[in-house]
């Protein structure tokens, strides 16, 4: 169960910074994802702690050891890539044995490694097929053995699931984390997907152009992202631009567009200050049970999608909000055209001071 500490890595290419002074560390038998838009630097991030890209700047920890000029095969890493990578000419059990193979590992030895690695990932059954007979997740279980065989305490695993069909895709996430806990592995899940990482992780980094912007348990993320692009990275988010007009203790009020008030469960605000207040699209209501923080306007969409209804609602004041409800039989539907109401309680409005660079800029995701 390797503890891994990265500190201040950086890597350039050009003019190019993929990673730029990275503090992490992953604690012993921790689950942890990294997140963020494509190309924001986390296959480098990877690569580098797997050892094959050298960073430019900075050290990298494995169970307290440097490993800045340790070669991959000495870091103890399994490394499995976004791309399937089995050797197609093989069959499963050949790709698996593949590593200690080279490494001429005694062959009773690698027999019985490969027999606990594919019982581990239930394919023992299919042993003799080769790539192309498989299923996707089937291709990627194999990769993950072929990554284990070689007794890796470290799993580095480069968006796995990225390839896959989405049904697939949500059972093998699972798979993954019993694996990972059962063998009592550490492992480093990089994903662009968020749902993915929330779902799967015991923590979640955002990163974002090189940078890590915040690190955190899913559901701290969620509740409290401290960072405004993590709020719209992290699930879906409204956001109004305001200031605020008065301190009420531990409350602040902010005024939005139009001359609305809402009042918010945040401290530390000044009167005057410009702000963004967000909120997630599930957290407003419709069943009016306060009489704070009231929105009027009409429905301007319903989207259905699955178990969810989205509801898009051009507020009095011209701006729009998504509200989301669970879709229940019983209840009354919902029409374009028609008034609402929508009310949002204090302690679900979060607030971020308006971000110098513009809102737009400060959510972009290139
Ligand atoms: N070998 C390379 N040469 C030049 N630029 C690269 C190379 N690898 C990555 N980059 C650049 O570094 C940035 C981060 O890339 P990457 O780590 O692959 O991001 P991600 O995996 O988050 O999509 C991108 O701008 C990418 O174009
Ligand atoms: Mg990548």
């Amino acid at each position: 169960m390797p503890e891994v500490k990265l500190v201040n890595v950086t890597k350039r290419y050009g003019r190019i910074i993929a990673n730029d002074h990275i503090n992490l560390t992953i604690k012993d038998g921790e689950y942890v994802s990294v997140i963020g838009p494509s190309g924001c630097g986390k296959t480098t991030l990877i690569k580098s702690i797997a050892g094959i890209i050298k960073p430019d700047e900075g050290e990298i920890y494995i169970d307290g050891r440097l490993v800045n000029d340790l070669p991959i095969e000495e870091r103890g890493v399994g490394y499995v890539f976004q791309n399937i990578a089995l050797f197609p000419h093989m069959t499963v059990w050949d790709n698996v044995v593949y590593g200690p193979k080279v490494r001429c590992l005694p062959p009773e030895e690698t027999r019985a490694l490969a027999l606990e690695m594919l019982e581990m990932i239930k394919l023992s059954a299919r042993s003799d097929a080769y790539p192309s007979e498989l299923s996707g997740g089937t291709q990627q279980k194999t990769a993950v053995a072929r990554a284990l065989i070689s007794r890796a305490r470290l799993l580095l695993l480069d968006e796995p699931l990225g390839a896959l069909d989405v049904k697939v895709r949500t059972e093998l996430r699972y798979e993954l984390r019993r694996l990972v806990k059962d063998l009592k592995l550490t492992a480093l899940h990089v994903t662009h997907d968020q749902e993915e990482a929330m779902s799967i992780s015991d923590r979640v980094v955002v990163m974002r152009k090189g940078r890590i912007v915040e690190a955190g348990s899913p559901i701290d993320l969620y509740l409290r992202p401290k960072n405004i692009f993590t709020a719209n990275f992290v699930g879906e988010a409204n956001f109004l631009r305001g200031i605020v007009v008065q301190i009420n203790g531990e409350n602040s009020v902010i005024e939005i567009r139009g001359g609305l008030k809402l009042v918010a469960e945040s401290k530390g605000w000044k009167v005057g200050d410009p702000v963004v207040v967000a909120f997630r699209p599930e957290f407003a209501s419709i069943e009016m049970k306060e009489h704070l923080n009231r929105l009027s306007g009409k429905i301007v969409d319903v989207l259905y999608s699955g178990s969810i209804i989205r509801i898009i609602i051009e507020l009095d004041n011209g701006d729009r909000v998504v509200v989301k409800k669970a879709l229940r039989f019983e209840e009354p539907q919902f029409k374009t055209g028609e008034k609402i109401t929508i009310n949002i309680p204090p302690q679900n409005i979060l607030v971020y001071p308006y971000p110098k660079e513009g809102l737009e800029r400060a959510l972009a995701l290139e």
